[in-house]
């Protein structure tokens, strides 16, 4: 399904991310597997080697706004397209209204959807020059239902659901 085609994943070096960094290799894709973990993502590029994939291993902390543009700009010096973006990290802090701290809820915004918008900002440009391409963000159950003692993770999940939202309406 996606023979030849440039993925960036976010956070692969480990979960959902990983799985899904797998699995588009298996589908043929090309997969830069990044993680604020160096040997998280080497490890993950080890089991798309073995299982016969292509990728690449590039160590990515998703809160530096820098960084990402960085890695865009090489991905696309490098391989001259980017054709799908997984931006998967993001954070799960427990806790009521009264037991998350402000720099908490900053913590989860700057992951849970801060991330999402530097991420999808710096792929759009060249995905709309090559005609097309994917973005994908994780949010989950709680970013449509809400679930007790999650005000900082139900809350920018949802951001992140409204987000993709507003952007796939643009
Ligand atoms: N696991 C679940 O059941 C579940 C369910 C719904 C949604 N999610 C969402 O999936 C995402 C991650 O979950 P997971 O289960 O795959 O996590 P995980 O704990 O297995 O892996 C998290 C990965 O994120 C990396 N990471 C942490 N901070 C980072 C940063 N600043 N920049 C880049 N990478 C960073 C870690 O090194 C690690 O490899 C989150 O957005 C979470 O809300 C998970």
């Amino acid at each position: 399904m996606l023979k030849d085609r440039i993925a960036l994943v976010t956070a692969a070096g480990s979960g959902i991310g990983r799985a899904g960094a797998v699995a588009m290799a298996r589908e043929g894709a090309f997969v830069v597997v990044t993680d604020l973990n160096t040997d998280l993502a080497a490890q993950t590029l080890a089991l798309i080697v073995a299982a016969g994939g292509k990728g690449e291993a590039r160590t990515l902390d998703v809160r530096d706004d820098a960084a990402i543009e960085a890695e865009v700009e090489r991905i696309l010096r490098d391989h001259g397209r980017i054709d799908i973006l997984h931006s998967h990290a993001g954070i799960q802090i427990p806790g009521k209204l009264e037991e998350v701290s402000g720099a908490q809820m900053d913590a989860a915004w700057a992951l849970n959807v801060r991330a999402h918008f530097v991420l999808s900002r710096a792929v759009i440009a060249p995905m709309r020059a090559q005609g097309g391409g994917s973005v994908i963000v994780t949010a989950s159950n709680s970013g449509c239902q809400f679930d007790r003692g999650m005000i900082s993770y139900a809350t920018t999940k949802h951001a992140a659901v409204a987000m993709v939202k507003q952007m796939a309406a643009d």
